[in-house]
Order: structure tokens, then sequence, then C-alpha cells
């Protein structure tokens, strides 16, 4: 085999984010810049040789020629076996099955998730260990510390691998396979979940339901297991073609970028069942006819009935949520009496947890939920998962969650983002916040009364690594909270988040509008922040 070390500089801002390297496709266009991230990640893991890499992105713009030079890189770099998705594509929830059906020491996912595609969009990538899940960050710090003091990265010279057929191919020493994860993921998916109870009710003829793919990586999926194995009508998937541009939309599941689909669940005939993914498949909203479920209740809602499904029957051993999402799961684990944990914002904390068997299910309020059945957070996953719900109580999905609050009490809860907001702006915005640490503490605003804020740091209970400044918290007396935090997915700016939430154990107030009961605390989160003074925004791009 002929391979090349290729000379090359290091480049700034290689820094993994919350999920990887993030960037505009033209950055990583600039000769090399894949190739020293790539490298960098290849010298930062051990014993390798030999041994068997995941390849596979979400098929957005650009993720047929960076398969192909991984798949050259990592020929040149001595791993044994190459699984790669057929066109180079795999969801992320699929690819972290793959690695760990076939025991691989790890895999490269190539997406940028939610983010918008095309050849101005966004690319990103990112390493998963052996357990399928993100990179934990000592990992990840180590592929930056490498991208800092790069000089060469290795490369084999041979022609582009046709990708589009199931294949095995044996280049030089290494056995490269295509394969088509949908199979895979699929019979996964039939070993959790009661098929046959789901093909009932969505052949029934009284349920329907709409699934929007958002032009990206689930549609093929989506198409597979609700229209053709679980009897769903044709078109019941939406926009099922993933699409290099994913149709020049902005594949981010939530009330504003999932219009199309919010349309129809809001509509006069509504289907009784509505959910979208986004760009990798990893995310997930769920709607109900007219009814929009905040992905924090649905992380709630799966733990309180997990014991009807059959992949979660034998019982939970606790749940995992990051620090922002409210903690309606928390009510669900103490009425369980099993553990629950709040990490940081990142699917990579719940590795260890899951790995440790310490949780089963976890979630995010950014629209992420999953279990132990993987190590990343799973769109199509989340569906099925309500779909068995649903087939088994044969109540409506608004229904189900009146009965959960008159149960647990309600958190009201939303989000507030400032997207492309001045990066500095947005420095000086968390700054002056910590400045108000020591002041704020009894001050009553209002009704509410300050009870303690903090800059949250979490101790992995497992390797008891520390991970601090994750996000700046504003606790009241009656649990309420706010929270503010600069996020770490962004190309461009600074986007700033605002989480809200109140925690309503009367019945009687259960029914009110999320931005109606929140208000007082959207108010506070001003004054105590004085969002428009830094930021010059007099209100958020997007509400979730
Ligand atoms: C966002 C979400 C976070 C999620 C991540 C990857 O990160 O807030 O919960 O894990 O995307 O999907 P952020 O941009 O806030 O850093
Ligand atoms: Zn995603």
């Amino acid at each position: 085999m002929s391979t090349h070390s290729i000379t090359t500089k290091p480049f700034d801002g290689q820094k993994p984010g919350t999920s990887g390297l993030r960037k505009k496709v033209t950055v990583f266009q600039q000769p090399h810049y894949l190739e020293n991230f790539v490298q960098a990640i290849f010298n930062s893991l051990d014993n390798f040789q030999g041994k068997t890499l995941v390849v596979g992105g979400d098929g957005r713009y650009y993720n047929d020629t960076a398969i192909q030079t991984i798949l050259k890189m990592a020929v040149a770099n001595g791993f044994g076996k190459i699984l790669v998705g057929r066109n180079g594509v795999l969801s992320t929830p699929a690819a972290s099955a793959v690695i760990r059906k076939y025991q691989a020491f790890g895999g490269i996912i190539l997406s940028a998730s939610h983010n918008p595609a095309g050849k101005d969009g966004d690319f990103g990538i990112k390493y998963n260990i052996s357990n399928g899940g993100p990179a934990p960050e000592k990992v990840t710090e180590a592929i930056y510390t490498h991208t800092q003091t790069i000089k060469q990265y290795q490369i084999a010279d041979f022609a582009d691998i046709n990708l589009s057929q199931i294949n095995t191919i044996q280049q030089d020493d290494v056995v490269i396979q295509i394969i088509d994860s949908v199979t895979d993921y699929a019979e996964l998916m039939a070993q959790l979940f009661d098929f046959d109870a789901i093909r009932t009710l969505l052949t029934s003829g009284t349920f329907s339901m709409k699934f929007d793919a958002m032009a990206a990586v689930t549609g093929p999926y989506a198409k597979q297991i609700l229209e053709n194995t679980l009897g769903a009508p044709q078109g019941t998937v939406m926009r099922g073609e993933c699409l290099a541009d994913f149709d020049g939309g902005h594949p981010d599941p939530n009330l504003t970028y999932a219009h199309d689909l919010v349309e129809i669940m809001f509509g006069k005939s509504a289907p009784e069942f509505g959910a979208a993914s986004d760009g990798d498949g990893d995310r997930n909203m769920i709607l109900g006819k007219r009814f929009f479920v905040t992905p924090s209740d649905s992380l709630a809602v799966l733990a309180a009935n997990a014991h009807l499904v059959r992949g979660y029957q034998q019982g939970l051993a606790g749940i995992a949520r990051s620090m922002p999402t409210s903690g309606a799961a928390d009510y669900v684990a103490k009425a369980l009496g099993i553990p629950y944990f709040e990490t940081p914002t990142g699917w990579k904390f719940f590795g260890n947890l899951l790995d440790a068997n310490k949780v089963t299910l976890c979630g995010e309020e950014s629209f992420g939920t999953g279990s132990n059945h993987v190590r990343e957070k799973d769109g199509l996953w989340a569906v099925l998962f309500w779909l068995n719900i649903l087939a088994v109580r044969q109540q409506s999905v608004e229904s189900i969650l009146v009965e959960h609050w008159a149960k647990y009490g309600r958190n009201f809860y939303s989000r507030y983002d400032y997207e492309g907001v001045d990066a500095q702006a947005a420095e000086a915005l968390i700054h002056n916040l910590r400045q108000q640490f020591s002041s704020l503490p009894k001050q009553q605003l209002g009704s509410y009364q300050v009870d303690f804020c903090d800059d949250f740091s979490y101790t992995d209970p497992i390797d008891n690594s520390v991970s601090t400044h994750q996000g700046v918290r504003i606790v009241f007396t009656d649990g309420s909270r706010i929270v503010f935090r600069l996020s770490g997915t962004g190309t461009e700016g600074a986007t700033l988040r605002v989480y809200l939430e109140s925690y309503e154990p009367d019945v009687t107030k259960h029914h009110m509008d999320a931005q109606i009961a929140l208000a007082e605390l959207i108010a506070l989160a001003e004054q105590i922040a004085k969002i428009k003074t830094y930021t010059g925004r007099d209100k958020p791009s997007v509400i979730t």
C-alpha cells in the first residue's frame, strides 16, 4: 500500500464543543483542515491497530468528500476494518448502535446535527468511543491538544471507493465493509418495542400519525420502520428523502422550524400523533392533536410508563437529565424509588452513568431522549416508545399528559434562544451575572425570593472528573429557576440560551399556557441579565 505523510500546520480553533467540532463547510474545505482534525483524533487514541472503525454521517453537503478522506486516513493509520454506511450515511443513533453491535474500537460521525446544511451551511465531525457514545471530555481535550501541535498526517493513496452498494472491499490489508444501517437499527427497535401492538394501532383506522423527517437522515429509517414494517400508510413520513442541503431547511424539530408539521398537527383535521427528528436523527419532537409535549415532560412520561414497554419492563436503574432540563423526571424517579442525576448539557455526560448501569433513561430539554440501548440520544426510538405507550394505553397524548401532571405536578418550562449575538457581548452578559452571585441571594424579586445562584459544576460519580462553568443558575426559594448558558454548538457569533422553569402542584392551574405561567420569571430574566442592553435584542429568535 502506498501511504503518504503530509506536512501540515495547526489551525486555530479546532476545539470540540458540546458535540464535536462544528464549523462552516467552507472552513472544512480549506486544505488540510479536516485531515488535521482526523489525525488529531487518531493521535489521541492508543492500540487501535487492526481494530474496527465505524464511519458515517448525516448525508449533508460535504459528507461524501469527507468520508473518502477519512477512509484513506483510517487505512493509512492502521485500522484493520472499517464499517461505513451506504452512501456514507448513518444516523447518529444508528452509528452508535453499529459501534456497539460490531464491538468496534470507535467511530467517526460526520454531522452538524440540526444546523442548516449546503455549500454555505455547517459541517461537523465527532469521535465516539467503543461504548458507542461521544468521546468524554478527557478525549476531546486530548484531540484539541493534538490539533495545536500537529505537523503531519498519514493518508493512503487509492481511488475513491464506491459506497453506493452493500459490499465488502479489501483495500490493501484493510477490509472496508459498506453496511445498510437501517437493518441493524430496525432489529434493535423490534427487540425493545412491541411492533405487533404498534402495527395494530397504526392500522386500526382510528389512529393516524405524521412523521416529519425534515429532509434529513431519519427519512429512510422512518419509512422502513413506520411505513414498510409497521403498516402506517405511505405518506405518513413527510419530507422523507434525505437531501444534501436538507431542502434548504433548518432541521431542528421544534415548534419554529418544524412549522409544516406543526400546521398539520394544530390544524382542523389533525392526526392523533405527530413527531419530527433532526438532521442526524438523534432529536425528537412529540406532538398530540393540537398539543405540544415539552421534551422535559416527554422524558418524564417515558419513565412513568416504561413498565408498559417490553424493553424496559424489568424496571429502570435510574434517570439522568441535563441540568437545564426541567425536574419533571425527578418526580417520577422519586415515586419509583430510583436514583436520578443532573449532568451538564451534552450527551457525553450520560455515557459513564449508562455504562455503570446507574441509569436507563436520559434526556435533555433540547429535544433529546434516549436509553441504554445506544449511547446517543435517539429520535426515532423516542417516537416508537411513545407509539408503544399509546398502543397500550389507548388514550390521547393530551390526556396522558394531563393525568401525568395531576399525579406528579407540572413543571412549566420554556427556553429562549438569542441566536447569532455578538460573542463578546454574550460573554459580558454572563460575566455580569457572575458578579451578582453574592448580592442576589435572599433578594425578593416580585413574588420570587432568590435562594441561591451559582455556576453549575459537575463531578462525574463514576470517574470523578470535574466539569465547571456549565451554566449560571438562579434558583428561587420555591424551586423555580432561571438558567443562562452560551451554546457550544453554534458556528456564528454566540447563542444565549435562557431556560425558565417553575413547578406547579395545583391541578387547577395545569391547563395554563407555559408562557403565561412563566411570565413573571421571563420578566425577571431580563431584569437580572439585562439581555436587551447587552445583546440589543428585545426578543428571542426561538422559543421552545
Ligand atoms: C445543544 C443542546 C444540547 C445538546 C447539543 C447537541 O447544545 O442545548 O442539549 O446536547 O445541542 O445536540 P448547545 O448548543 O446548547 O451547547
Ligand atoms: Zn442531532
